[in-house]
């Protein structure tokens, strides 16, 4: 067996060992994993049809599982150490508030999808920093989709898309949050040294390689984003209000996504003046989104920094999800040698900065960046030097690995 982390964690035969001694049995032990992510940029985007560009990172969540031959589904959480059983058959599919809703969740919408999921154990194990906006539910849910899918006899290569439209779906109607597609989609297409740049309407892609000598810094400000859901929620309504109102001027809209910088500008009184600045950042954040691929593609880091830069601002001043500890942050960074760009990352109200640094700054960046983060706010950071990674698969020993996908 492999070894599934270099962070000092548990390795895979222990998590096998861990699983037979929590379910008992000899029966073969099947290992899948999915990743966490990071976005650099097309933030709050997703929900309206637009533009994203996440990485998988190497933090990931592990799913020992083994079928039963019952329908029981039992879950145990070795960072949580508690088990929680789902009766896949009978239960009245209602969510527990609990983090085993993630795993239910994507169990039902397997079975209403088709895939004859039956019993099965599974032990989880992650080293995803918990409420940090690194999507460690999405981490979750895809290495339990792919797991079941593979114990279920279906191949959860066939259509990595579907498998992450039926997480969102998971997340939408079971746990109850009413996210958008980036996270899912970048556990499951994620690719090692590549950015992925989704359009979230069509599900086309284009994978950009990651520039080289430049790390991914990921700065955690240690704030939970506790906030984060109610206001998220409150995001999205204004962002279909927005849509709404300017549908009266432009008919053809559908969502955010298909409207213009000019033409917000031209149709801004139609605007209350809250919801005139949601869609300024989403119009804007579209745009940078588009611009931040082809600064890649010419390797021109000035215009990436810069872009990374701005989407911080207006998720600050017009969307208005961040928080002094992440502007803190991004500010420290910006004044750094070796620091090409930095912006708070996912859904805001804490979590985390991305930072992307020149190599071989990275060691001053990190000692920096937290000594004048703790002089600033009283706390301890947690500095993150991580690299792309690749979407879920199986790491049982033989498994295969192979892409089968085309992707746009
Ligand atoms: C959360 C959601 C995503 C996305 C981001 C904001 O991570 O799960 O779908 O909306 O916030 O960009």
């Amino acid at each position: 067996m492999k070894t599934i982390a270099q962070n000092g964690l548990i390795e895979a035969e222990q998590l096998t060992d861990l699983f037979r001694k929590q379910f008992g049995g000899t029966e073969d032990v099947r290992l899948f994993q999915a990743p966490a992510r990071v976005n650099l940029i097309g933030e709050h985007t997703d929900y309206n049809d637009g533009f994203v560009m996440p990485a998988a990172i190497d933090f990931h969540t592990w799913v020992a599982a083994a079928p039963r031959d019952d329908l029981l589904l039992v879950v145990h959480s070795v960072e949580f150490g508690e088990t929680e059983k789902f009766n896949l058959t009978t239960d009245s599919q209602t969510p527990k508030k609990h983090w085993s809703d993630y795993v239910a969740g994507v169990a039902f919408e397997l079975r209403n999808a088709g895939i004859p999921v039956s019993g099965a154990s599974l032990l989880v194990h992650g080293n995803v920093p918990l409420g940090s906006g690194l999507s460690s539910s999405a981490s979750l849910e895809m290495a339990t989709a792919y797991a079941l899918t593979s114990l279920a006899g279906a191949d959860p290569d066939r259509d990595r898309t579907q498998l992450a439209l039926l997480c969102q779906r998971a997340e939408n109607h079971f746990v109850g949050a009413r996210c958008g597609i980036m996270d899912q989609f970048i556990a499951a297409h994620g690719q090692v040294e590549h950015a992925l740049m989704l359009d979230c309407r069509s599900l086309q892609y284009e994978l950009l390689p990651l520039p080289r000598g430049i790390s991914l810094v990921i700065c955690n400000t240690m704030v939970k984003h506790e906030l984060a859901s109610g206001e998220y929620n409150t995001r999205r309504r204004q962002c279909e209000e927005g849509a709404a109102r300017l549908r009266g001027a432009l008919p053809g809209i559908r969502a955010l996504r298909d409207v213009r910088a000019e033409q917000l500008e031209h149709n801004a009184e139609l605007l209350p003046r809250e919801i005139y600045k949601r869609c300024r950042h989403v119009v804007t954040e579209n745009e940078r989104v588009l611009q931040m691929a082809a600064a890649l593609r010419d390797s021109n880091l000035a215009a990436v920094g810069r872009l990374m830069f701005d989407s911080h601002q207006s998720l600050r001043d017009d969307y208005q999800v961040s928080c002094n500890e992440l502007d803190a942050m991004v500010d420290i960074a910006s004044a750094l040698p070796g620091v090409i760009g930095a912006r708070m990352t996912g859904g805001g109200f804490g979590g985390c900065t991305i930072n992307l640094v020149e190599d071989d700054k990275v060691k001053t960046f990190r000692g920096a960046v937290a000594a004048e983060y703790q002089r600033r706010t009283g706390t301890v950071p947690e500095v993150y030097v991580t690299k792309a990674s690749d979407g879920a698969s199986e790491l049982t020993d033989g498994a295969s690995h192979s892409r089968t996908e085309e992707h746009a």
